[in-house]
C-alpha cells in the first residue's frame, strides 16, 4: 500500500470529481482555502468518536439529518433556524422515548457537492454538464450555470462558516422554542390515529422539561449542553484534503471541514481514491451500504478503513430499500459480526426508496418528480429494528433527509399528502425530503421502536 498523506488519493483513480474547465483556477482556490481557519476543532471530532462508540453500544441513538443538497439560497437566517428547530424537536422525542441521549447530527454547513449517475442531462435534445451541487455549479437548464466555476468552492466555505457561527450562537443563546412543545406547530396532529399518544408524549415532554427547569432554576440548555455536530458526504477530493490539517496537542490528521465525512454508495471503491483519503483521517467516518456491495467486500472496506478496530470510527449507513432489507441485511450483519469489527450500524430509510412519478405542474404540465413514499421509509425502519434485534445487533441511528420547512416532496404521512399535492411547493433540488410535519411524526413513531 502506499504512504498515506493527505493528498496520496491523487495517484488513485477518483470518481465524481468534476471536469473544472480551468485546472490552475482551481489550485488558486484551493490553496485560498488551505489558508483559512478551520470550521470544526480536533477536540469536537474526537468527543464525537467516543459518543459513537457508546451508540454502537446502544448507550445512545443517533439522529442524523439534513437536506440531500444545501443550497445556497438557503444560507439564510430562518432556513438554518427550522432545521435547527426540527432536529432538537425530533431528538426530544427520541430522547423522552427511550431514555438514552441522542446525537445529534446535522447534513449541514457543507452538503454542497453531489454525486451524479449521469455527467450531462438532456432536456428537448441539449446536454449540458449535470448539477452537481451549488459548490460547483448551479442548477438552472443554461449553459452559464452549468459550466463548473471553482469561485463556488470559496462560497460555499464562507458559507459553511456562516452557517455553523449562527448554529453555534443559536444553541450558545438557548433555543425558547424547545422549551414550550405547546408552542411546537402540531396542527397536523390532528390528522393522526395516533393523535392522543402524540398530544401525551408532547405534553410530558413539556412537563418534564419545565419540571428540570424549576429543579435547577435555569434553562434547560445551560443544565444539559446541547452538542451539535456535522457532516456532509466526502466527494470533492481536493476540497478535503485542503481542510486536512495536524493540530498542535493531537496526533494525526483531522479532516476540519465536518465532523463526519461519509463515504457515498458511488465512490465506495475499495481501490479508489475516496477510501485511500478517508483511511488516514482520524475522524469518525460513515459508509453508505448499497446493494451492489457484497458483504465480503464491505468487511475488506471497513478493515481497510479501520484496521485497529476502534470502536466509534465507523458507522454503516445500510440505504437498501422496504422491498430489499429483509433479504439483505442479515447477511451484512452476519459478516461485520463475524469479523468482530465494531461498527454502529444505522438505518438510511430515504435512499432505496426513491421512485419518480409523473404529476402536473401547477402550469398544467406533465412532468416527472423524484418522490418517496413516508409508508416505505417507516416500513423500511421498522424491518431494520426487527432486524438487527434478532441478530443480536443494535439499531443505534437514523439518517434521513428532512428540511424544517413546509415543503411538498414526499408523500403521505398524517396530512395525507398525495402525488398530486407534489408541485405545490417541491423545493428540491435533487431528492426529495420529509417535511417538518412528516419528520416529527417520523420521530414520533420511531421513538417507540428505538
Ligand atoms: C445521499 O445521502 O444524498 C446520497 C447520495 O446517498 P447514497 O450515496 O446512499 O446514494
Ligand atoms: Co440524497
Amino acid at each position: 500500500m502506499i504512504e498515506w498523506q493527505p493528498n496520496s488519493w491523487k495517484s488513485l483513480v477518483a470518481s465524481q470529481q468534476v471536469p473544472w474547465p480551468d485546472p490552475r483556477a482551481v489550485d488558486l482556490v484551493i490553496e485560498e482555502i488551505k489558508n483559512l481557519p478551520p470550521l470544526v476543532t480536533s477536540g469536537e471530532v474526537a468527543t464525537l468518536k467516543v459518543q459513537l462508540a457508546e451508540a454502537a453500544r446502544g448507550e445512545r441513538f443517533l439522529l442524523h439529518g439534513g437536506d440531500c443538497a444545501e443550497s445556497f439560497a438557503d444560507c439564510r437566517s430562518a432556513s438554518i433556524t427550522n432545521q435547527l428547530k426540527i432536529l432538537l424537536q425530533m431528538s426530544l422525542v427520541l430522547t423522552h422515548a427511550s431514555h438514552k441521549r441522542v446525537i445529534r447530527i446535522g447534513r449541514i454547513a457543507g452538503q454542497y457537492a453531489k454525486p451524479r449517475s449521469a455527467e450531462a442531462e438532456v432536456r428537448d435534445g441539449v446536454a449540458l454538464p449535470s448539477f452537481r451541487g451549488d459548490n460547483v455549479n448551479r442548477p438552472e437548464f443554461s449553459e452559464s450555470a452549468r459550466t463548473p466555476n471553482p469561485q463556488l468552492l470559496l462560497r460555499g466555505y464562507e458559507r459553511s462558516a456562516l452557517t455553523l457561527n449562527f448554529i453555534r450562537a443559536l444553541l450558545d443563546g438557548g433555543f425558547t422554542d424547545l422549551h414550550h412543545p405547546e408552542h411546537w406547530n402540531l396542527d397536523w396532529v390532528a390528522h393522526s390515529p395516533l393523535a392522543e399518544e402524540y398530544k401525551r408524549v408532547v405534553d410530558s415532554i413539556g412537563a418534564g422539561i419545565r419540571f428540570m427547569e424549576s429543579l435547577e432554576d435555569r434553562h434547560l440548555d445551560q443544565t444539559q449542553c446541547l452538542d451539535f455536530f456535522t457532516s456532509h458526504e466526502c466527494l470533492l477530493l481536493d476540497l478535503e484534503s485542503a481542510q486536512t490539517r495536524v493540530v498542535p496537542r493531537r496526533s494525526g490528521w483531522w479532516n476540519l471541514s465536518t465532523h463526519f465525512p461519509w463515504l457515498g454508495a458511488r465512490t465506495g471503491k475499495i481501490d479508489g481514491a475516496h477510501v485511500e483519503y478517508l483511511r488516514g483521517i482520524e475522524n469518525p467516518i460513515g459508509i453508505k451500504v448499497a446493494s451492489d456491495r457484497s458483504p465480503n467486500e464491505l468487511v475488506a472496506l471497513c478493515e481497510r478503513l479501520n484496521p485497529g478496530r476502534e470502536a466509534g470510527r465507523i458507522s454503516l449507513i445500510h440505504r437498501l430499500g422496504a422491498h430489499q432489507i429483509a433479504a439483505l441485511l442479515p447477511a451484512y450483519i452476519d459478516a461485520i459480526t463475524r469479523a468482530k469489527i465494531p461498527v454502529l450500524w444505522i438505518c438510511d430509510p430515504m435512499h432505496g426508496n426513491t421512485e419518480s412519478v409523473i404529476v402536473k405542474s401547477l402550469s398544467g404540465e406533465a412532468i416527472s418528480r423524484k418522490t418517496r413514499k413516508f409508508s416505505h421509509i417507516l416500513a423500511e425502519l421498522e424491518q431494520a429494528f426487527e432486524i438487527h434485534k434478532s441478530k443480536g445487533t443494535v439499531l443505534g441511528g437514523v439518517h434521513f433527509e428532512l428540511t424544517g420547512k413546509d415543503v411538498t416532496e414526499c408523500v403521505g404521512g398524517a396530512r395525507g399528502l398525495a402525488e398530486a399535492d407534489l408541485d405545490r411547493a417541491y423545493q428540491s433540488s435533487l431528492d426529495p425530503r420529509l417535511n417538518y410535519e412528516q419528520a416529527l411524526e417520523m420521530a414520533l413513531l420511531v421513538a417507540r421502536r428505538v
